[in-house]
């Protein structure tokens, strides 16, 4: 795993500053430290509700189930993605309905998703990976006219801007993982959801305590998905430096691109696309490589760190067996799980790093 965390001595007594003010305020499962953060991320992310949740996972489960989304139903989701975007959908008993990806960004085919939405389907996650947005101005007139529910998977796009809103805040409702290697990451697991609206928000908050509806009132069938206060604490802290952190990233971006560029590799390493309009966090730096295993033992050769994000498409995980499917049905999806290669991207990386990491993948492709 990459080094997750505090970055220096200062940062180190700032958690421990804002761990023992949580303890101060005897704020352990929610409590004020989490009330705290999300005050915070309602003013950064301009949505008036923000419910801190135990994890990503929780935020989509219970943002799909707020929003009505329950057994029978099918909810359009990318091939390409981390596993929960798609559990969440089948944990409610509703029946993931798996499209291909752009091959391009690897983000969710939306002519697919809109074709499945106006064949019936009942939702749709649209999932803003690697830290770049969906087209979502392309998305959401077809749900909006098909009656769907759009929960938006912003896992890794925490504070991204679309077109003037923030990714999450689009559709029903969005969905943040605060898991330590996302860029805004706690000290363990964490999420957030946000919604604009009233209803979809309280039901969330109710769902996060079993369904409470207080005083021990349980009307659905809830989670215990609460926000832990020492991740909220250190959180917060984490929230002031995020903008350093996705400068120094981005940094990182312009480094590779100038150093493929001198190479004459963008040819054969090539970056994802990027949705017009969208902002990006830079999550993870993607490149796709028709040779990516050989460049990737080379650079494990060399000392150097990469990442698969995913070696494998969703519907063909064994866990969704019964749904039939097969790999040649999502070519954009199963091409990407054979191609693409996330490089170091880390906000400490040195200045010279990724020039370093070029050299290598020069060598390697000979
Ligand atoms: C795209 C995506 N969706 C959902 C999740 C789930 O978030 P968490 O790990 O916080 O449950 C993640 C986290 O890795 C993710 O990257």
């Amino acid at each position: 795993m990459v080094a997750v965390g505090p970055d220096d001595a200062a940062e180190r007594a700032a958690w421990l500053e804002a761990l023992a003010c949580a303890i101060d305020q005897n704020s352990y499962c929610l409590g004020s430290a989490v009330d705290t953060f999300e005050a915070r991320c309602r003013e950064r992310l301009q949505v008036p509700h923000a419910i801190g949740m135990n994890s990503g996972t929780d935020a989509i489960r219970l943002g799909l189930q707020a929003s009505g989304i329950g057994a029978g139903d099918s909810v359009v989701v990318p091939a390409y993605s981390f596993f929960a975007t798609a559990s969440s959908v089948a944990h409610l008993g509703a029946k993931p309905l798996f499209v291909d990806v752009d091959p391009t960004t690897g983000l969710i085919n939306i002519p697919a998703a809109n074709a499945a939405l106006e064949a019936g389907a009942h939702g749709v996650i649209p999932v803003h990976l690697y830290g770049q947005g969906v087209a979502m101005d392309e998305l959401m007139p077809t749900a909006t006219r098909c009656d769907a529910v759009v929960i938006e998977d912003s896992a890794q796009s925490f504070g991204v801007a679309y077109r003037g809103r923030t990714l999450g805040t689009i559709g029903h409702a969005g969905a943040y993982s605060f898991y330590p290697t996302k860029n805004l990451g706690a000290a363990g697991d964490a999420g957030l959801a946000v919604s604009r609206h009233e209803t979809i928000a309280a039901a969330m908050r109710s769902l996060r305590v079993h369904g409470d509806a207080g005083g021990y009132d349980h009307r659905t069938l809830g989670w215990n998905a609460r926000m832990d206060g020492f991740q909220a604490a250190i959180l917060t802290v984490k929230l002031d430096r995020l903008a350093a952190i996705e400068k120094a990233r981005e940094q990182n971006v312009e480094s590779y691109l100038a150093a493929l560029e001198a190479s004459d590799l963008l040819e054969r390493v090539r970056p994802l696309a990027r949705t017009p309009g969208s902002g990006h966090c830079w999550h993870q730096f993607i490149v796709t490589i028709e040779e990516r295993d050989i460049v990737r033992k080379a650079l494990t050769k060399a000392g150097i760190g990469s990442g698969l994000y995913y070696p494998g498409i969703l519907p063909t995980q064994t866990a969704f067996a019964d749904l039939g499917h097969t790999a040649d049905e999502f070519p954009a999806a199963s091409g990407l799980a054979a191609t693409a290669l996330a490089l170091p991207i880390h906000h400490r990386l040195a200045e010279s790093d990724p020039a370093r990491v070029v050299e290598v993948l020069a060598k390697a492709l000979g």
